[in-house]
């Protein structure tokens, strides 16, 4: 009973984390790379269908990752707090 009771709790969290992903991205990532991580006129390249963004969006952060207009991401990300990045990424990472 009680394991039932934080398996449902474990998965609620975890769906809520992911609408939350997609109101975060929604906010402030869609007016760039679009609703659904598929615009490619800005980054040069889609977002979706990718993997890793984790790692991007800190490397972005940290200043050790980008190409020519990181300073761009640089900006974005610079705001955001770890739990917030992560849950980004994670949607982003899911967007195909
Ligand atoms: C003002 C426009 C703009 C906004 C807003 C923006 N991006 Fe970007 N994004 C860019 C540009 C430009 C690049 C390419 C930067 C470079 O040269 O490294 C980029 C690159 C990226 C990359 C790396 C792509 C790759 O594989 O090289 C990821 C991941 C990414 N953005 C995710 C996000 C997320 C998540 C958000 C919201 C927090 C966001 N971006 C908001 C313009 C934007």
């Amino acid at each position: 009973m009680v394991k039932k009771l934080v398996l449902l709790s474990v998965i609620g969290l975890s769906s809520l984390m992911a609408a939350n992903g997609a109101k975060l991205y929604a906010a402030k990532c869609a007016e760039c790379h679009g609703g659904d991580g598929k615009e490619t006129s800005v980054a040069g390249k889609a977002i979706a269908g990718g993997s890793g963004a984790l790692a991007k969006l800190n490397g972005y952060k940290n200043g050790t990752f980008g190409g020519d207009q990181k300073a761009i991401m640089q900006a974005n990300v610079a705001a955001l707090s770890d739990s917030e990045i992560s849950t980004i990424a994670s949607y982003v990472d899911s967007l195909k």
